[in-house]
């Protein structure tokens, strides 16, 4: 039996504990063990709610609880979410979070606690939701040069624009519906001025290239700009436009981006509307490989968080992370990327 403490209870952290009740005979079978929730961390209660009885409020209790082996990250934010991951990792806990910011600005240091300490620090949701793209990069297209790796990497955007394409609705209250649907940050400014799918292409950069890469330093744009006339001007080309991330190998070193691009209608990302995400990844040897699927969303990405959890709970003494070093990726400067 493993014992697992979840860090907030939001849209993520409610899905986990769903899937870890719903799912618990396949999760027990598949993992080898059971897998339960001895506490829930919110500053809420939840009353009438079947996490109401796990609810703690102080993060000691599961700090220095020896029985809780996995920390789940999921309340968002870079703190106190950064003091509570890295506490958790220095007392010999694995920890999984689905939580982009965190990993993008301190997934360096965090990873090399989690080595030194020989325990886990995974991040399968960080990018994607619920589709498999972190555990593929490091095990399937391990021996692979990674040379390109782009696509559609943030579901609220790409649903804000698809429902302006299709059904001309406008772009405040397509937001207020992402936000109820539980597909936007807590703060949407990061999904609609491209700082979530900047962080993303950063932390698969990072993986791919086993050297961290700023997110800061990589070139972003939003959709904020997008007018209707832009959109029915892509229409008119048979185009659609998309927030599309990208990252490059050129040599050492690396060009990266963020931006809202046309996508024409015999391209593969094309038809990829909604909430729903596509990374390409263009391997040396493999070729292209398209990772498809839900890109936000409560129990899409919570799946995600939970295949984290089952292999902690497999690796709990052992550290399996691929990791990248400290040392920096160089980004080409735009105008040379522009040329
Ligand atoms: N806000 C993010 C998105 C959530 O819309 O893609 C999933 O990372």
């Amino acid at each position: 039996m493993v014992k697992v403490g979840i860090l907030g209870y939001g849209t993520v952290g409610s899905g986990v504990f769903e899937i870890l009740d719903k799912n618990s005979n396949i999760i027990s079978k598949r993992a080898g063990q059971d897998i339960e929730v001895k506490y829930v961390l919110d500053l809420r209660d939840f009353p009438g709610d079947p996490a109401e009885k796990y609810v703690v409020h102080d993060f000691s209790i599961l700090e220095n609880d020896d029985e809780v082996k996995i920390v789940v990250e999921t309340m968002g934010g870079l703190h106190p979410a950064y003091e509570f991951v890295k506490a958790s990792l220095l007392k010999g806990k694995n920890v999984v979070t689905s939580n982009k910011a965190l990993v993008a600005s301190f997934g360096t240091e965090l990873l090399q606690i989690a080595r030194d300490k020989n325990v886990n620090f995974l991040f399968e949701a960080s990018v994607g939701g619920g589709i498999p793209i972190i555990r593929p990069l490091q095990t399937s297209l391990a021996p692979d040069e990674i040379d390109e790796i782009s696509g559609i990497l943030n579901g609220t955007t790409n649903f804000i624009l698809t429902e302006m394409t299709e059904n001309g609705s406008d772009f405040d209250s397509v937001l207020k519906d992402a936000q109820a649907k539980g597909y936007a940050e807590a703060d949407p400014t990061a999904d609609v001025e491209g700082y979530d799918a900047c962080r993303k292409i950063a932390i698969l950069t990072s993986l791919a290239y086993g050297k961290q890469l700023d997110f800061e330093d990589i070139y972003t744009e939003g959709i904020t700009k997008i007018t209707d006339r832009d959109i029915k001007y892509a229409a008119k080309l048979k185009a659609k436009v998309k927030i599309f991330g990208s990252s490059k190998l050129a040599g050492d070193k690396v060009s990266a981006m963020v931006a809202p691009k046309l996508i024409t209608h015999d391209h593969p990302l094309y038809s990829v509307d909604g909430v729903f995400n596509a990374i390409l990844v263009k391997g040396n040897m493999v070729g292209d490989v398209m990772f498809y699927g839900q890109g936000a969303g409560k129990l899409a990405t919570a799946s995600a968080v939970v295949s984290d959890i089952m292999e902690a709970s497999e690796n709990l003494d052992n550290n399996i992370n691929v990791i990248w070093s400290d040392e920096k990726l160089e980004l080409m400067p735009m105008d040379e990327v522009v040329s």
